[in-house]
């Protein structure tokens, strides 16, 4: 795709799962990349892949997303080491699962925090050097198709992904006389620790989900990295405060396939 090649990109929550997809994407298009990520080992070993495989430059960057300091030193390092911040992958997320009413108030911070703050702070910060290098920048957020379409037990999930859709619905808007463009990719459901825990756990049961998702399938990793490569590049230059759906339809879905044509 065309402007990634030599690039350089941080991707958050990129040690495993759609994070780990994403890096290795933009890394097969030429792009350098920092792997970010609460978990040291699993990022260097990420990094390492990526490095032996790929050839660009791939460091692993060991950070609390929680933390504006830890936010703003990552910023920092990025610059240093690459001499500018052109993409930014705001993916990191956690779900917990519980009723509205029952959410101990340290969790409502936990999660909103990770989900919805972190982008905000991220996006912000390496904005700040965007603005100011000649190649501009590049923001894209991952959100999720329970952004507009909603299940019980995880308000705060929902909650953090509708802001980000308007996070970068606004920044986009105020930033493009910047030259920054802010996107958001919204995933259906993928088969990477997130999903597989929960219905481990049974608080997922996905026969139910499948019911209302015109595909009847999950969305693949390489599904949602392919299309935040294609935001990131000069392809979708036009494009700038959208999220973009990769759900499979579910998002536009009512009614099980059996039941919409009586
Ligand atoms: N898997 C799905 O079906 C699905 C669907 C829609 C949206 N999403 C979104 O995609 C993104 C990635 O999800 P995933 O399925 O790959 O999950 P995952 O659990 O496999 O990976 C999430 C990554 O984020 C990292 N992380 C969590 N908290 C962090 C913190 N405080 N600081 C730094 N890193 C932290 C984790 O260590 C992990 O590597 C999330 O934003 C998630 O909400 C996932």
């Amino acid at each position: 795709m065309r402007g990634l090649q030599g690039k350089c990109a941080i991707v958050t929550g990129a040690a495993k799962g759609i994070g780990k997809g994403i890096a290795r994407r933009l890394a097969a298009e030429g792009t350098h990349v920092l792997v970010a990520d609460i978990l040291a080992e699993e990022a260097e070993a990420t990094a390492a892949a990526i490095r032996s495989e790929f050839g660009v430059t791939a460091v692993a960057y060991t950070i609390d997303l929680t933390k504006n300091e830890e936010i703003e030193a990552m910023m920092a390092f990025a610059h240093d080491l690459f001499g500018s911040i052109d993409i930014l992958v705001c993916n990191a997320g956690v779900t917990i699962h519980n009723w509205a009413t029952d959410y101990p108030v340290e969790t409502i911070d936990f999660v909103l925090n990770i989900d919805l703050r972190a982008h905000y702070l991220c996006a912000r910060t390496a904005a700040r050097y965007m603005k100011e290098q000649p190649s501009k920048g590049n923001v894209v957020c991952i959100s999720s198709v329970n952004s507009t379409i909603y299940h019980s037990k995880r308000s705060l999930y929902n909650i953090s992904k509708a802001g980000i859709n308007g996070m970068v619905g606004t920044l986009g808007v105020e930033w493009a006389r910047f030259g920054i463009r802010v996107n958001a990719v919204a995933p259906g459901y993928v088969g990477t620790d997130l999903v597989n825990d929960l219905v481990a756990e049974g608080k997922l049961d996905l026969t139910n989900n499948m019911q209302v998702i015109p595909m009847k399938r999950l969305i693949e990793v390489e599904e949602i990295a392919n299309t935040v490569a294609f935001l990131a590049s000069d392809e979708a230059s036009g494009i700038t405060a959208q999220t973009i759906f990769v759900d499979g339809g579910w998002s536009k879905d009512a009614l099980p396939e059996e039941k919409d044509i009586l």
